[in-house]
């Protein structure tokens, strides 16, 4: 593999500089305590904790605890420290979906709103450990709803708008959710969604006491009685102050839905202290936040990289943020671009999915656009390959911005693994290195600990401040899905290479999750819903390569007796999926087929079904173990 390498931009002024992020490793090696606890301390508590970490991985004695004898409230640390100098700044620019339409919050606002929005789940009786979802739009109200729950100390779970009311049913009933906030509609692309249609949809399974819904379009909305509550009836009456509540470090402060090999997406919770800390530490470190920066996350709330990079991380560092409601491409592909210079925006975060959308549709849409407020430039989500980075790079950056290429996981809650751009020379499609106090290992099938330049299966032997701490309800699972395959360690599910420098290749999922445009889907969720459907017998679901999304979903599907495969049941089977999981599942390929590859034993062979999901046409490797082995003949004859 070629590898070219991009120095420092020589006018790049990072506070961090080579030595100083040599001094952060050298004292995150030599007293781990006193590096964990200093970064603690970019944080306002009521109880400063004593202790860092205190972890095992061992399935004796496992359990994960950071900052534990700590008190504070996340609220108070992204708002009230703010306000006596800072609160006429600006803390969120909304965005809206057409260019231009949108209004700016400073942190005072954002702190009356947050308090009025507590004061309002109070008054409905939400309290400290509550379950509240949130499914909404990314409106400043969206993050005034998950800041107030911090402040009274319930536990939030966003749900991306683009969710089915089904999907949404199944969360509100995992974790057992008590209110959820909403909006009339949101508005993407120029289209509407209709989201509190879509909550009221899901609570016919199971309906919850309180639900409030903030104008967005000002489209009528039916209403029910006694559960319903428009924000904007009672917004005047509500309180602009609200107490915080004191919580302990591990107490919880919000569960993420996640979508994994097997079964149901399970409920990540993170915890308040030690979560707080690593959104903090990693925005300051790998985007070089300076006072004067605009700082423009493209990602929604319903993900992590929106927990973490549009409202905690900024707002816990007085950063300024850009909250984006619309998408990458409307009114046109200069969309990103335009908004970079009308807004000012000086650091921009985005997936490498939507920078291979826009390279297609090469530079002019780019250059169009000065871009000179830019300074750095980042992305997430998905391994980004070498010719998007360059293009992002030369043609977005001018060849004179840092890129960061962070990985990190719902799971490990922030950045672990990124170039500091002041400090780290850039390898194209290479993630670089570990942060301060992270510890990457790389194993392999014999579960070897590897060496040197080697590539293997990627995971870290020690926890950091914002590692998940269990699965909603299901402790067990936790256990089972991260520490179980290697003993001791904590397994993320990724693929990795390691050069001769020591420099991370991420080379994604090696378990049954599907990275479509930076959004997981578990393969086992898109064949229960393909399975609904009363013509299918069985489903396999695997990933291919795709230009723009990374992968795409490739189903395999076989019909009960009698029934014949068309195009008319590929689109029902795609609506089924669409309707069961929302639309980021929806499948690209369906491929009908009399049989599945299986083990005598009845196991089926994905690996068999990903070859020829890629267009391979040999190199099956083994398939003797197979119980009829003509079945790979038709199905490569039946490609889609
Ligand atoms: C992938 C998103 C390569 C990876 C923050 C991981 C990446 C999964 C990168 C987590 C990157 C994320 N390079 N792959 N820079 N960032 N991934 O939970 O496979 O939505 O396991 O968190 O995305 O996705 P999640």
């Amino acid at each position: 593999m070629s590898e070219s390498v991009h120095p420092v931009p020589e006018d790049f002024n990072a506070r961090i500089g080579a030595r100083e992020l040599d001094e952060l490793n050298d004292l995150a090696n030599a007293d781990p305590d006193r590096f964990w606890l200093d970064q603690a301390r970019r944080l306002t508590w009521n109880k400063f904790p004593t202790k860092a970490g205190d972890w095992s991985f061992k399935e004796d004695d496992f359990h994960i605890q950071w900052f534990a004898d700590g008190e504070l409230n996340l609220s108070v640390n992204c708002l009230d420290r703010h306000l006596a100098e800072h609160g006429d700044r600006t803390a969120l620019i909304f965005e809206a979906d057409e260019p231009g339409e949108g209004h700016r919050w400073t942190y005072r606002q954002l702190y009356e709103e947050t308090c009025r929005f507590a004061n309002l789940l109070k008054s409905r009786g939400v309290a400290k450990g509550d379950r509240v979802m949130i499914y909404m739009p990314m409106i400043p109200e969206a993050a005034a709803a998950m800041l107030a729950c911090a402040r009274i100390g319930a536990i939030h779970s966003v749900v991306f708008g683009g969710f089915s009311p089904d999907s949404l049913a199944g969360r509100i009933a995992d974790c057992d959710a008590c209110a959820v906030i909403t909006a009339d509609e949101g508005v993407r692309g120029g289209k509407k969604i209709p989201l509190k249609r879509n909550v009221d949809t899901a609570l016919e399974t199971r309906d919850v006491p309180t639900v409030i819904v903030v104008a967005r379009t000002g489209a009528e909305v039916a209403m029910k009685d006694g559960r319903d509550i428009r924000y904007a009836d009672v917004r005047e009456g509500l309180s602009t102050e609200c107490n915080p509540e004191i919580m302990r470090a591990e107490d919880p402060l919000f569960i993420l839905y996640t979508s994994g090999s097997t079964g149901k997406p399970k409920g990540v919770v993170h915890t308040t202290g030690g979560y707080a800390t690593w959104a903090a530490t990693t925005f300051d470190w790998i985007f070089d936040y300076r006072l004067d920066d605009i700082f423009w996350c493209t990602a929604d709330i319903g993900w992590i990289t929106g927990h973490s990079y549009v409202v905690y991380g900024p707002l816990a560092n007085r950063a300024t943020s850009v909250m984006f409601d619309g998408v990458p491409n409307y009114p046109d592909f200069g969309r990103f671009w335009e908004t970079v210079d009308r807004l000012g925006v000086t650091i921009f975060y985005t997936a490498p999915t939507a920078i291979r959308a826009l390279m297609r549709e090469g530079d002019e849409p780019v250059k169009r656009h000065s871009r000179k407020s830019i300074r750095l430039l980042g992305t997430v989500g998905e391994p980004i390959n070498p010719e998007a980075w360059e293009w992002y790079w030369r043609v977005v950056g001018d060849g004179r911005c840092p890129v960061v290429d962070t990985w990190w996981q719902t799971e490990t809650g922030g950045i672990l693994i990124s170039p500091f751009p002041g400090a780290t020379e850039m390898k194209p499609g290479s993630a670089t290195k570990p942060l301060p106090g992270i510890h990457p290992l790389l194993v392999d099938a014999a579960h070897r600990v590897l060496e040197g330049p080697a590539s293997g299966n990627l995971c870290l032997s020690g926890s950091w401040p914002g590692q998940m701490r269990t699965v909603w309800n299901d402790h067990f699972r936790f256990f089972e899905t991260y520490f179980k395959t290697y003993s001791g360690l904590y397994f993320t599910g990724d693929g990795c290479r390691r050069d001769e420098d020591g420099y991370y290749w991420i080379t994604g999922r090696v378990d049954d999750v599907i990275n479509v445009s930076g959004h997981r889907i578990g393969t086992a969720e898109v064949e229960s819903s393909l399975v609904s459907h009363p013509k299918v017998a069985e489903a396999a679901v695997v990933g291919f390569p795709h230009d723009i999304k990374g992968q795409a979903i490739y189903a395999y599907v076989t019909l009960n007796a009698g029934e014949e495969g068309g195009d008319e049941l590929r689109k029902e089977l795609v609506q089924e999926v669409r309707h069961d999981i929302g639309a980021l599942a929806a499948p690209e390929k369906i491929h009908f087929t009399l049989a599945l590859p299986k083990t005598r034993s009845g196991k089926i062979m994905r690996r068999i079904l990903r070859k020829i999901a890629e267009g391979a046409t040999d190199g099956f490797g083994d398939t003797s173990t197979l119980a009829d082995p003509s079945v790979v003949e038709a199905l490569l004859a039946g490609r889609q």
